[in-house]
């Protein structure tokens, strides 16, 4: 089975590469291009593609697939919000995903954002680089006895529920389904009650119609003074542009993002050099309490090696017929 892996970076060879030993039944051709319509048709002959997170897989994309005769399209990720699922179910093409490779790295990450704009890390770090020692716009607040409100308690969120018991706080959340893993901890509540009762928020639910721009300047106005905000999730869950508005009307001590609605072209892409010609992200860099970092939430040797077999055993099941809790198309 041939399989043609887009947008592949050096750590993705690194990851795949030794995994690839136990599924022999499988060839891998890695190119660096990203996958859109402009680039589908390399994947003519190919029974298979890989894709990530950036990768546009609309419509247009898995039209060219299926003329191309590819049957399957792997995410290497665990959101799907950029494959047009209907599109791959009507053309017979099979999409699966990797839905909880590790769920601590990515809550791991969160609870580091929180940390690290909550005692503005970044700022102190370089302080103390320079040789000043002074705590000017340095204090913090402590997280023990305050108020998490985690947002979406799937796989992701839950490890965020049991980080922040850990750290001593109450936990309340907001999910459409909830989690009876987290019943003895967790007080589930309303968005609303959520939004005006916690000190941290985190986002962890995934980004479809209802979910789009949930954080607003309406939801912001919601939120305690003195906030932390992270969104680890996707970045089309808030809206940039009154995101500053509320970062401008002083409502967040912190805002830790790992993903942001500008982020596509950005992802994994050494840009130190463009003049960048229009950007929210970069007013946004000019608060001294946001802190953005570019979709590393699953980025741990842990996570990598888990995406690579899922990945790979994803196209066995799909050459099978086996249907699993993978599929999303
Ligand atoms: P999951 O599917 O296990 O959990 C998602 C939860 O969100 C579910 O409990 C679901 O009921 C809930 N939900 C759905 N609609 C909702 C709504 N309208 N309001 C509140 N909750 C709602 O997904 P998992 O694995 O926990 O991942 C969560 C998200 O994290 C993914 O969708 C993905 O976008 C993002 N992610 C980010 C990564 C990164 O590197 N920063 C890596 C992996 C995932």
């Amino acid at each position: 089975m041939k399989m043609l892996f887009y947008a592949v970076k050096e750590y993705d060879r690194r990851s795949f590469d030794p995994v690839k030993e136990n599924f022999p039944g499988i060839e891998i051709d890695y190119i660096a291009h990203e996958l859109e319509p402009r680039t589908a048709a390399l994947a003519a002959g190919y029974d298979a593609i890989c894709a990530f997170v950036s990768a546009d897989v609309g419509a247009d994309t898995l039209t060219i697939l299926k003329e191309g005769g590819v049957k399957t399209v792997l995410m290497r990720c665990a959101g799907f919000n950029n494959v047009d699922t209907e599109k791959a179910k009507e053309l017979g093409i099979i999409v699966k995903r990797v839905p909880g490779y590790s769920p601590e790295a990515v809550a791991e990450h969160a609870m580091a954002l929180a940390m690290a704009v909550n005692r503005r890390l970044y700022k102190a770090y370089n302080k103390v680089r320079e040789n000043d020692y002074t705590l000017k716009g340095l204090r913090g607040v402590n997280f023990y006895q305050k108020t998490a409100g985690i947002v979406g308690t799937g796989k992701i969120g839950a490890a965020m529920c049991r980080i922040c018991r850990g750290f001593g706080m109450r936990v309340i959340a907001y999910d459409v389904y909830q989690n009876e893993s987290l019943k003895d901890f967790v007080e589930y509540v309303s968005l609303d009650e959520l939004l005006a009762q916690s000190d941290l928020i985190s986002l962890h639910c995934p980004l479809m119609d209802n979910t789009y721009h949930m954080i607003n300047l309406e939801s912001i106005k919601k939120m305690k003074d003195g906030v932390i905000l992270v969104n680890t999730s996707r970045g089309g869950l808030v809206d940039t542009d009154e995101l500053i508005e509320g970062i401008r009307l002083k409502k967040f001590l912190g805002v830790g993002l790992d993903v942001y609605e500008e982020e596509t072209g950005n992802v994994y892409e050494d840009m130190s050099d463009e003049i960048m010609m229009h950007s929210v992200t970069a007013r946004l860099l000019s608060f001294p309490n946001v802190m953005i970092t570019s979709h590393q939430g699953f980025y741990t040797m842990e996570a990598l090696a888990a995406i690579a077999e899922t990945t790979l055993q994803n196209l066995m099941d799909a050459a099978e017929g086996k249907r699993t809790g993978n599929d999303v198309a």
